[in-house]
């Protein structure tokens, strides 16, 4: 190879791997001030909180969360980023309460996900109890 095509073969490298390094595992998820990672959930997981917040996500997050938490909820087909899957424990682990009610109350990145912000739909009571109900999937 001489120089030129190295030179072309370096200039087109990265326009390979891109598609690649972009892919739909490859998440932009915004990481929540640290005030809120270290937040506990304020609201107590009664039953009654739980089952408002059920009925909760099941009108507004389950078509792409899916009704059991796994993240295949019906409206997910032609996302590029998927929801996560909730009933995996392990992973569900490494999120804080906090990043969760974070999200919930503004969104994670707006350009790569469909993920939207709930601030001005849902109080943060509701918000608190809806991470309460997420959690239980992975138990
Ligand atoms: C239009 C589809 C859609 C709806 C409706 C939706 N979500 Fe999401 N949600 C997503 C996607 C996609 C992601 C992953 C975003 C990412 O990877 O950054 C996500 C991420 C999240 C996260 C961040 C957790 C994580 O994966 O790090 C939480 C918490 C969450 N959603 C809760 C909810 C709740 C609660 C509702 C209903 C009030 C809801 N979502 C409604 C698509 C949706």
């Amino acid at each position: 190879m001489n120089t030129i095509h190295a030179g072309i073969a370096l200039l087109f490298t990265p326009l390979v791997l891109w598609p690649v390094t972009s892919s739909a595992t490859d998440r932009k998820t915004p990481t929540a001030p640290h005030e809120f990672l270290m937040k506990t959930n304020p609201v107590a997981a009664t039953a009654d909180t739980l089952q408002e917040a059920k009925s909760l996500y099941e009108n507004r997050c389950s078509k792409c969360h899916g009704t059991s938490g796994n993240g295949k909820g019906s409206a997910t087909k032609d996302l590029e980023v998927k929801p996560r899957n909730y009933t995996d424990k392990a992973l569900m682990e490494t999120i804080p309460d906090g990043q969760l009610f974070w999200i919930i109350c503004y969104g994670s990145d707006p350009e790569a996900t469909e993920m939207a912000g709930y601030k001005k739909k849902l109080s943060e009571e509701q918000m608190w109890s809806l991470v309460h109900y997420i959690r239980s999937f992975a138990r």
